[in-house]
């Protein structure tokens, strides 16, 4: 099988799931990240092109928006760019993730490093990188927020490349990566919509929270599917995590041969049950801090949202 295959589009992109209040907002999003990445350079614009028009879930733009709206926030509008540039932080992050990975296989396209090679994508990466500061520049101090997350998403790569390396994989080593590599850009997307809808300080915190359990939720998943899904069904390489030592499973036994290990984990079943309940976990303590909330469309649709992590296959 070629990687062009296993092509296939996403479906994610609509916007039928959210609450009308958004729904105006979560589609210039798209045309936002489509507008910037605009360039006389036509790869960097072809390749961005290429990775933003396949979709994918849209989960941390839907968490801006749904917090603003959560909190109150009158003008959803407002708040696209943000959302924009949380996405594209994410998008950049995968363009680079798959160089590091090996990925062939992304949004149900071959990926960009399959296209375009290692350095054409990594000049994607940087391109996409660079151009969120041109999305949050009006947002003034929003930008440390951004700016934060996206170092932790740096840091937790790293780390992760390092316990690999290392053959640290451990436990803590996994849930300390997790928090920084995929967890601290959905807290910024929660903090992001809630202060620009003007939630109150104890808002704030609730959202930011919400978005930090979501997101390590949301990575556990992601790595029992990794195990448990294939290629055509994620719209991403699958089965690597363990070929390359890492993900949730890897912390069972870092040094076991990865056959054996594989086998082991996929029969056993032990580590994904512990897993989809580790994740379910963390799913449960998200739901409470909305707690914080008054009831509207958009607390709903979090609470939908954050089910969903759990629940998802691709
Ligand atoms: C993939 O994220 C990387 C992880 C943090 C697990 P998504 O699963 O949100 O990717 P897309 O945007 O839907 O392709
Ligand atoms: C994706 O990580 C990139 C970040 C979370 C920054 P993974 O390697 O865990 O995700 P997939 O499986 O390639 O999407
Ligand atoms: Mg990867």
């Amino acid at each position: 099988m070629t990687i062009h295959d296993t092509a296939r589009s996403l479906p994610a992109t609509g916007s039928q799931d959210l609450p009308e209040v958004v729904r105006a907002a979560f589609e210039r999003v798209e045309s936002l990240m489509d507008e910037v990445v605009d360039s006389d350079v036509v790869v960097l614009r072809d390749a961005s092109r290429h990775i933003l028009s396949a979709g994918g879930k849209r989960v941390r733009p839907r968490l801006v928006l749904l917090a603003f709206a959560a909190v109150g926030g009158e003008n959803p509008m407002m708040a696209a760019p943000v959302a924009a540039a949380v996405e594209l932080v994410h998008t950049a992050s995968v363009v680079h993730d798959d160089i590091n990975d090996h990925g062939v296989v992304r949004r149900g396209r071959p990926s960009v490093n399959a296209i375009w090679g290692r350095t054409f994508a990594l000049l994607t990466g940087d391109f996409l990188f660079t151009k969120v500061y041109e999305l949050m520049a009006p947002f003034k101090d929003l930008n440390v927020i951004l700016a934060d997350a996206t170092v932790a998403l740096v840091e937790g790569e790293t780390l992760q490349a390092s316990a690999v390396k290392d053959n640290n994989f451990t436990r803590e080593v996994y849930y300390k990566i997790i928090a920084l590599k995929t967890a601290a850009l959905f807290r910024s997307a929660g903090e992001l919509g809630a202060r620009l809808g003007d939630g109150s300080d104890e808002q704030i915190q609730a959202l930011a929270n919400f978005g930090f359990n979501v997101g390590l939720a949301f990575q556990i998943v992601d790595d029992v599917l990794d195990l448990t899904g294939d290629t055509e069904q994620l719209g991403k390489t699958a089965g690597i995590d363990l070929e390359q030592g890492r993900g949730y499973a890897a912390t069972y036994e870092p040094d076991a041969a990865v056959t054996a290990l594989k086998e082991r984990v996929l029969k056993g079943g032990d580590a994904i049950g512990e897993a989809r309940e580790q994740a379910q976990g963390f799913v449960d303590m998200a739901v409470a801090e909305l707690d914080a909330l008054p009831a509207s469309e958009a607390k709903d649709a979090l609470i939908g949202l954050a089910h969903l992590i759990v629940e998802r296959t691709f």
